[in-house]
């Protein structure tokens, strides 16, 4: 590892051992060494080509019209049923064990972050693991979805819907509060694995009050300058590394 990484690593561990209520943001960039392709890398999934933009997809408005062509996307290149968390998720559920870290706040649908053990989990764009009948509420998991063909249909005829926050919806008032409260009442505020580019999840960093705002990601994002550390690296080796997983 080089030297100046090492070092920054170094400095990130300290700064968590001085600290005792570290809360995590984190995006895609966070599951990408979990196989899991991010949104906006150039691999990423919006610059891959398909008949329509993937931001168009993965709409409400496109949900409504097309379910049908919706359902091929989302089932082809959001559902990752065989994803194991990596040394990121890990390394977060052992710092919370530790009593150390309060919440993960994560814009991620993969249910990755509660697989590696952490609790307090709070999901901005929802969970590929929760799905509704939309006639009548009823609960189904991802693997009636992923077992069904086409749209996944409902014992009382109505079609379900993921609970994933599609563009054009809005986030959940009650996670988005309790948010903001993990990061203002944050001694550490640790960014990782995101491009920080789709608000309101993105505007949520503004909330932190304190000095020690770590910025974990592959490439430079538009928030580096406020950040009291910068570590341009892979999140997986970097927090593996400062919390020994
Ligand atoms: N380690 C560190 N950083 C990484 C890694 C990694 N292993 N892999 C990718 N990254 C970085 C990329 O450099 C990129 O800046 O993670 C970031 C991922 O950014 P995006 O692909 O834009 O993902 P994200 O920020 O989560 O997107 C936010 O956009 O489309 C919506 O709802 C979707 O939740 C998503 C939201």
């Amino acid at each position: 590892m080089e030297e100046n990484l090492e070092k920054k690593i170094e400095l990130l561990k300290q700064w968590m051992e001085q600290s005792g209520s570290i809360v995590f943001f984190g995006g895609a960039g966070v599951s990408t060494e979990s196989g899991i392709p991010d949104f906006r890398s150039v691999d990423g999934l919006y610059n891959q080509t398909y008949k329509y933009p993937p931001e168009t997809i993965i709409s409400h408005s496109f949900y409504v019209r097309n379910p049908q062509e919706f359902y091929r996307f989302y089932k082809d290149r959001m559902l990752f049923p065989d994803a194991k968390p990596n040394r990121a998720h890990l390394a977060l559920a052992k710092l919370e064990q530790e009593g150390k870290l309060t919440a993960v706040i994560t814009q991620n649908i993969d249910g990755l972050h509660q697989a590696a053990g952490s609790k307090e989990v709070l999901e901005l764009h929802g969970s590929v693991h929760r799905n509704y009948c939309t006639r009548c509420g009823q609960f189904y998991d991802l693997d009636y979805v992923l077992k069904s063909e086409g749209v996944p249909r409902c014992s009382c005829g109505g079609t379900i819907k993921p609970d994933v926050v599609l563009y054009e919806e809005g986030l959940d008032n009650r996670i988005l509060q309790k948010s903001v409260n993990a990061i203002r009442n944050a001694d550490m505020l640790i960014v990782g694995g995101t491009s920080l580019v789709v608000y309101p999840a993105a505007g949520l960093i503004d909330y932190y009050q304190g000095k020690r705002l770590v910025l974990i990601n592959k490439d430079k994002t538009a928030r580096d300058s406020m950040a009291d550390l910068v570590i341009n690296g892979k999140i997986g080796e970097v927090l593996g590394a400062a919390v020994g997983v």
